[in-house]
């Protein structure tokens, strides 16, 4: 049997809050360990053979909704982590790529951002995509008001793909850690004809050896996108 090979991976990225809870920690600590796990992830992606992109939601249109502390705690941690990271990407090849509103950030983390996008744009064994104040419906719609501003009254579906922020249209996989089965507004219009898995794993407790594994049970799955195998 030819193997299904993986190109556009997606990962929701859940469970930092119930790991730390589960150790007596602050939330914090989870997404501290979580970010490691991020790094991790990162450095088996740009060395798989077919794997093209990775995109992990990192921060929902919702998750300002959480308390102000949190929110705060996760945005300097990503400044911190794309400081820290951009020896990562650059000692393995990998682009870092942002998708989502920034505008809502501070612009010190705005600038960070373009900065890591700017220096590793020439990358070319991974592009690396976080998900940053991200919503699958605010994407679409940022992409229908752009087409409708350059002129255009009907929309065919190849125009909406190219408008998106994504540099692909269709996911090939989508993990969710942590035991929820939902999709919680990611990558909408991308996922049409995902393969979906989840697993208990709680997002900091997740490895590459069970990265592994799904990829293993991915490419047996057979994609028939509507027609007959
Ligand atoms: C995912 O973990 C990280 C973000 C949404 C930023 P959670 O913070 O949602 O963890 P749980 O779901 O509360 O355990
Ligand atoms: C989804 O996780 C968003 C991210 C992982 C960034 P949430 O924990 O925010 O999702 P819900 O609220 O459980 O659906
Ligand atoms: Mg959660």
């Amino acid at each position: 049997m030819i193997k299904q090979p993986l190109k556009n991976l997606a990962i929701i990225m859940d469970g930092n809050g119930r790991w730390a809870n589960r150790r007596g920690l602050n939330r914090t600590k989870g997404h501290e360990k979580g970010a490691e796990i991020i790094r991790d992830v990162t450095t088996y992606c740009a060395k798989h053979p077919s794997i093209e992109t990775v995109t992990f939601y990192a921060f929902s249109t919702e998750n300002w909704k959480r308390p102000k502390l949190e929110v705060e705690f996760l945005m300097k941690l990503l400044d911190r982590y794309l400081k820290d990271e951009l020896e990562t990407y650059q000692k393995n090849n990998v682009q870092f790529k942002a998708i989502g509103n920034m505008n809502a950030f501070s612009t010190k983390l705005q600038k960070r951002i373009l900065l890591t996008e700017e220096a590793t744009k020439h990358n070319k064994d991974l592009i690396h995509i976080l998900a940053l104040n991200y919503g699958g419906r605010a994407e679409i719609t940022d992409a229908v008001n752009r087409l409708i501003a350059e002129g255009k009254t009907v929309l065919e579906e190849s125009d909406i793909s190219s408008a998106l922020q994504t540099p692909y249209s269709d996911v090939d996989l989508l993990i969710r850690t942590s035991g929820e089965e939902r999709v919680s507004n990611y990558l909408l219009w991308q996922m049409s004809y995902a393969e979906l898995y989840f697993t208990e794993t709680l997002w900091p407790d997740f490895t590459n050896s069970e990265l592994d594994e799904i990829i293993s049970d991915f490419e047996q799955r057979t994609r028939r996108f509507g027609g007959l195998s």
